[in-house]
């Protein structure tokens, strides 16, 4: 029934392929739509708000590689007690995280940090001031992929000293199982990463999970998502 109310509401609040109403800004031009933050942003909200606390006040999450921004703007709304922080490597991205940001009724998005997520983390956190222990949630969503396996090591890394004991990092994208790449389409898009990069490529659960178990955090989630992704949901241990 929550899933079905939450569902109808996210399908109400937006116009048809991730296309916003704009409320209160000019920004149009400025917001970008990226084609996969299209696709999956619905599904993706829906997972998450089914795993968050919707009602406590006053709770902090670290968005890594915004992109467009767009599921930052989706769930923003959704989630108004939880201050969502932006970030992303890419600067150019920053206006259009900012106009969807400026556009959020609910005004808990805040102006986008730059993160390089490969450096280490208390260097960069030292500058925002964020101290070990700031975050209740942390997101990332199609990165581990694209990026050098640096940033997957940077990831796990940051969530270990900002997420709180018992927060959670929820990550979503293309993943191997135990070493088994499926199906075809998967196969064949992991190939294709790689001749752009040779550094990018579809990580394996398993390998994603030492590192997590690195920084004290165990899987304790895994949700088979539309066009073979998943939805992964990482909890820093207690103390
Ligand atoms: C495919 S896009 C995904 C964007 C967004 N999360 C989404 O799902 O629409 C990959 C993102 O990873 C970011 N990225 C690449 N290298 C990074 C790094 N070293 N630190 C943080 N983000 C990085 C890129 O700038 C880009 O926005």
């Amino acid at each position: 029934m929550r899933f079905y109310f939450i569902s109808t509401l996210l399908r109400c609040e937006f116009l048809p392929g991730c296309g916003f109403i704009h409320r209160k800004s000019n920004y149009r031009s400025l917001k970008q739509s990226h084609p996969s933050a299209d696709r999956n942003c619905i599904p993706i909200s829906e997972q998450i708000i089914l795993q968050v606390d919707l009602k406590s006040g006053d709770l902090q999450l670290l968005e890594i590689s915004s992109g467009s921004g767009q599921h930052a703007a989706y769930l923003a709304p959704l989630c108004p007690n939880i201050k969502f922080y932006p970030s992303e490597f890419d600067r150019r991205l920053f206006p259009s995280i900012k106009a969807y940001a400026d556009d959020c009724n609910t005004n808990n998005i805040l102006e986008p940090l730059y993160v390089d997520i490969s450096a280490n983390p208390k260097e960069w956190t030292k500058q925002y001031g964020f101290k070990s222990g700031t975050f209740d949630y942390m997101l990332n969503f199609n990165m581990l992929h694209i990026s050098p396996w640096s940033c997957a090591i940077g990831l796990f890394r940051s969530a270990g000293y900002l997420l709180k004991p018992s927060g959670k990092l929820f990550t979503y994208g293309p993943y191997k199982v135990n070493g088994i790449l499926e199906p075809e389409s998967n196969v064949n898009f992991d190939q294709s990463l790689k001749n752009r990069n040779i550094e990018w490529g579809i990580r394996d659960i398993e390998d994603l999970k030492k590192l997590a178990e690195e920084n004290n955090i165990e899987l304790v989630k895994s949700v088979d998502m539309p066009v073979n992704n998943k939805f992964l949901t990482w909890m820093k241990r207690r103390e």
